[in-house]
């Protein structure tokens, strides 16, 4: 049964092959309606996230959905994505047929703008990576938070992180831009790690991603090897897909648990810096209207998996 109205989303990536699973889930969803997608620095320089949002959508069979590029770099600190998990071009060394279009002439924060002033409803934001871009828009045209229902970010956690052992990759990347967007009041539906480390495909699930056919089963079963060589270490329990998962808050919210906190960033800490500080226990007694950050615990594993395989098949 289809919904009577879609969910208009903006997505911003930084694809990544997480990122490239995150729009293979959401191309296909018949809940939600994708108004165009922003790139970011972070998985990979700019240039190369850029390059696979646009190859990707066209693979996938949406060359309409707008793309417009974003920041290059943080918005104080002068660091360039490197990028080595998700290969020297962003997508495990997997080739795109070369996407026919450019991106849009607009740069992300006017592009986000104006998409969000046509949309008669208001729309979610799904941030797959640093939240420079939003951190941006929402300095510049502060009107723009009206417009937007919530934003959806693949990040941050309690006690645990990936590229330090307390911070994110999306907010460590980008912290003060982090700090900026949970303190801006808009709600945020935090896809913490601690949720996305317990949605994960077993490796017999990655064994049969192939056996699915057809050309997105076989690119899936391509980006998936090469993200299993280079993360698959991470987890004995099978190969996590940070923004695979946090999509699916869109697409089937009842497989997740969650709260709403108070949270801020450290921008500073020699050892804490890009650390979410979750005031999990209410040590600060924030009325609710202060806790703006829905925070994910936890994702259901076997409904992550049969998500992920049914959105596989309906390619064909
Ligand atoms: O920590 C996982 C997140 O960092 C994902 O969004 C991944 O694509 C990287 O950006
Ligand atoms: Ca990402």
């Amino acid at each position: 049964m289809y919904p009577e109205k879609k969910i208009p989303i903006i997505i911003d990536c930084d694809t990544g092959i997480d990122d490239l699973l995150a729009l293979l889930l959401a191309v296909q969803s018949p809940l939600l309606d994708i108004l165009g997608a922003t790139t970011t620095a972070g998985n990979q320089t700019i240039e190369n996230t850029t390059r696979n949002t646009l190859d990707a959508l066209e693979f996938l069979g949406r060359p309409d959905i707008p793309v417009a590029v974003g920041r290059d770099r943080p918005l104080y600190r002068n660091v360039l994505a490197q990028g080595s998990i998700h290969g020297a071009n962003g997508v495990g060394g997997y080739r795109f047929p070369a996407a026919k279009r450019t991106p849009d002439h607009r740069a992300a924060p006017e592009f986000v703008r104006d998409l969000l002033a046509a949309c008669p409803d208001k729309v979610t934001l799904v941030a797959l990576a640093p939240l420079t871009n939003i951190a941006v828009l929402l300095e510049k045209y502060p009107a723009c938070k009206e417009r937007i229902d919530k934003i959806l970010f693949m990040g941050g956690s309690i006690a645990t992180g990936n590229p330090t052992p307390v911070a994110t990759a999306n907010v460590w990347y980008d912290p003060e831009a982090a700090r900026a967007v949970i303190a801006s009041g808009i709600p945020v539906v935090m896809c913490s790690l601690n949720c996305s480390r317990g949605a994960y495909l077993t490796k017999a699930e990655l064994a049969k991603v192939r056996g699915v056919g057809g050309p997105a089963a076989a690119m899936a079963d391509e980006v998936l090897k090469a993200y299993y060589a280079t993360t698959g270490g991470q987890n004995p329990r099978g190969l996590n897909i940070h923004d695979l998962c946090t999509m699916m808050y869109l697409t089937d919210p009842g497989m997740f648990t969650g709260d709403w906190y108070f949270v801020d960033v450290e921008c500073k800490g020699e050892l804490t810096c890009g650390m979410t500080v979750v005031d999990y226990e209410d040590r600060l007694h924030k009325p609710r209207e202060e806790k703006t950050v829905y925070f994910l615990k936890t994702a259901d594993r076997d409904r992550f998996a049969d998500n992920f395989f049914r959105a596989l098949k309906s390619y064909g």
